[in-house]
């Protein structure tokens, strides 16, 4: 464990700068991705960033490139697909939340002025079906995961545009919660996410490089070798909070859809490339 530690406090050092901007929601975003370009220029173009860790590591990516040429979430898309276009027993179906063929990913996540709160995806997916008299679906895997993969593949090149409207101060301060999330130290370790994925990105904990976070919300659901199953975004950063022995919290709770708002925030102009593999 001393090892782990000592491997990554290693890139601390400067971490205040971005922690401690004062600035609104635009340029906090610039300035992000003007750390990560400057920080790994040999991604090129910057859309690359959109493929996680494989963005920097030249060798295992061509091993990754030839996981996804036989995809090992496949399966998981052609479930999704039966389980958007099943018929609830009142008639109607997934697509008529969501339209023939689920193609909505660059609307979600966004700000709903009506309710105060910010709606992910899975979210719809799930009030889509309880307005309907159907059960609602686990977030973390499973049919929630699948049905998140047709949709996100049908979706795929749309472009991340998340916005906060100026118009309601809640949406900021959903916005600012997110960011503060990112940047707050954690759990027993003591990590905030911009620890490992700002400050210490491209360097190892334990066996694994640590990804950007710029792109980190473009390729959900994840197939992940580790789990032998899919996943969505919201289980990663369950994941993670684990890692750093925190407590997790609720996956679609208020804190991990602030994150999210915050974190795709940050990536706006990036393409949705979702399902993806990951180790
Ligand atoms: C102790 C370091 C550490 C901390 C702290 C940490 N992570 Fe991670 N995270 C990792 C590692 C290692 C991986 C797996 C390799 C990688 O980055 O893709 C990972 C993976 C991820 C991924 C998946 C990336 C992909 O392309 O599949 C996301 C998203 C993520 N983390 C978000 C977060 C968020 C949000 C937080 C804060 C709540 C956080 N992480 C905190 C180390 C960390």
């Amino acid at each position: 464990m001393k090892k782990i530690i000592r491997n990554v406090a290693f890139g601390l050092v400067g971490l205040s700068v971005s922690a401690a901007s004062v600035a609104g929601p635009e340029e906090d975003r610039q300035a992000f991705r003007k750390f990560y370009e400057n920080r790994f220029p040999q991604v090129q173009p910057i859309g690359d960033f959109q493929n996680g860790v494989y963005s920097i590591l030249p060798a295992a990516r061509e091993q990754w490139e030839s996981i996804e040429e036989f995809p090992p979430y496949e399966l998981a898309i052609e479930e999704g697909e039966k389980i958007f276009n099943k018929t609830f027993a009142n008639g109607k179906s997934l697509k008529d939340c969501f339209g023939e063929d689920g193609a909505v990913r660059e609307q979600y996540p966004h700000w709903n002025k009506e309710r105060g709160m910010v709606m992910t995806m899975e979210l719809a997916i799930n009030e889509c079906l309880e307005a309907n008299g159907e059960k609602p679906l686990k977030y973390k895997k499973g049919a929630m995961a699948a049905v998140s993969a047709y949709m996100a593949y049908n979706s795929r090149g749309q472009v991340i545009n998340v916005e906060i409207p100026s118009d309601d101060p809640r949406a900021l301060a959903a916005y600012e919660d997110g960011k503060e999330h990112f940047y707050t130290k954690r759990g027993q370790l003591n990590f905030a996410c911009a620890d490992c994925h700002m400050h210490t990105s491209g360097m190892n904990y334990r066996s694994e490089t640590v990804s950007p976070a710029f792109g980190h919300p473009t390729n959900w659901p994840v197939y992940r070798a580790k789990w032998q199953e899919m996943g969505t975004l919201h289980r990663r950063f369950a994941g993670c909070h684990d890692n750093i022995r925190a407590n997790p919290f609720k996956a679609q709770g208020e804190e991990y859809r602030n994150l999210e708002y915050f974190i795709s925030y940050m990536s706006n102009g990036l393409e949705f490339n979702g399902p993806a593999a990951r180790k």
